[in-house]
């Protein structure tokens, strides 16, 4: 009796453990730029770097991981909705192995763009080396867990990418090179053939369950507030126009995309909305401050220039929705990717 008790039990747990976890997304991998890096900036010979304090001071144990964050960035809260884990590793930290990039890993970079001219600012990886990193990740993912268990992981797999501001406030907007040969719109047509392209590699490569992230205000961050002496330090609202005809003609690849490749589930994760929402009526949602970063003056620092020994950096990050003069808080992160979960798992589920 207590014998037949233990075992309806034990069928039990297994039962509902199945059911938990067959939400089918056995890994979570990761393409783009700062919105998404984890530290793979870290290991390679760029300025552009954050594992030092303050960023990641609301981190796990107070640890500066590479996340231009004081905390965690969307792909880790999307992950652990997904019941995958609450971090994705970086690809290049030697701390991880095979065995932690089997459930997720990030091959992005910050500073970099779909331009290959955009990375080279900084010296970062360009996407079609992060799509190298990822054929490498293919070949030990199939010698650690086998071909046919790999190839699951491989088409069931979330896919995330996000990038595309760098490659308008890093690059055309800063330097004349791409300006002297291309209209904005032609350079968002050059951007998203880019895209497209991409997408179409990573396919032909097994993944078939794919969000893309486009553009947010850029014209509204802490920078390029602080250089829009004519507007009045307001938005700049030329670059947010920018952003929205992006969007939608990243709406309108992703459309195609999903007609043309029998198998593709691409899902556009736009943020645009919810982050305009956020700087709009940012009493709403708890913040103090919006037009100016957390970190130091708020103004324009970044990377190195966010540093521990300023004395003007804000104690609640929780009140501010940027960080640095270029990134979210991680309290923004969360509530954009709470806002695009449900998105997610109706579409991945
Ligand atoms: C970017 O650079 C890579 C490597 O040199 C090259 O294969 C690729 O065609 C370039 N992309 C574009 C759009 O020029």
């Amino acid at each position: 009796m207590t014998l037949t008790c233990l075992l309806l039990f034990l069928i039990h747990i297994v039962v509902v453990k199945n059911s938990e976890t067959s939400n089918n997304v056995p890994a979570v991998i990761v393409f783009g730029d700062s919105s998404v890096d984890s530290g793979n900036n870290n290991a390679i010979a760029t300025v552009l770097k954050s594992n030092f304090k303050p960023y990641g001071r609301d981190f796990e144990g107070g640890r500066p991981t590479g996340r231009f964050c004081n905390g965690r960035v969307p792909p880790d809260f999307l992950a652990e909705a997904f019941g995958v884990k609450s971090t994705i590793p970086a690809y290049l930290d030697p701390a991880y192995t095979i065995q932690d990039f089997a459930t997720g890993v990030c091959f992005a970079s910050a500073g970099t763009g779909y331009d290959n001219a955009t990375s080279a600012v900084l010296n970062v990886i360009p996407l079609w080396k992060e799509l190298e990193f990822y054929k490498e990740y293919q070949t030990r993912l199939r010698s650690h867990v086998g071909v046919e268990k790999a190839n699951e992981i491989i088409s069931e797999a979330l896919y995330l990418m996000s990038l595309g501001t760098n490659d308008f406030l890093e690059n055309y907007y800063v330097f004349p090179t791409r300006r002297i040969h291309f209209t904005v719109s032609q350079y968002q047509d050059f951007l998203l053939s880019i895209a497209e392209n991409f997408v179409r590699e990573l396919y032909a490569l097994g993944a078939r369950k794919l969000s893309i992230t486009g553009l947010i205000p850029i014209g509204c961050l802490p920078l390029e507030r602080a250089t829009n002496i004519l507007g009045d330090h307001g938005c700049n609202e030329e670059y947010n126009n920018v952003a929205l005809t992006f969007n939608a003609k990243l709406e309108n690849v992703i459309a195609k995309l999903n007609r043309e490749l029998p198998q593709l589930k691409a899902l556009s994760a736009n943020a645009y909305s919810i982050v305009n929402d956020i700087i709009t009526r940012p009493s709403a949602y708890g913040y103090e401050v919006v037009e100016k970063a957390c970190c130091s003056t708020g103004t324009f620092e970044m990377s190195y220039l966010c540093s521990d020994k300023s004395p003007l950096t804000c104690t609640d990050a929780e009140k501010y929705v940027f960080w640095d003069a270029f990134h979210p808080t991680e309290k923004t992160n969360r509530i954009v990717s709470n806002y695009l979960i449900p998105k997610l798992k109706a579409t991945f589920r």
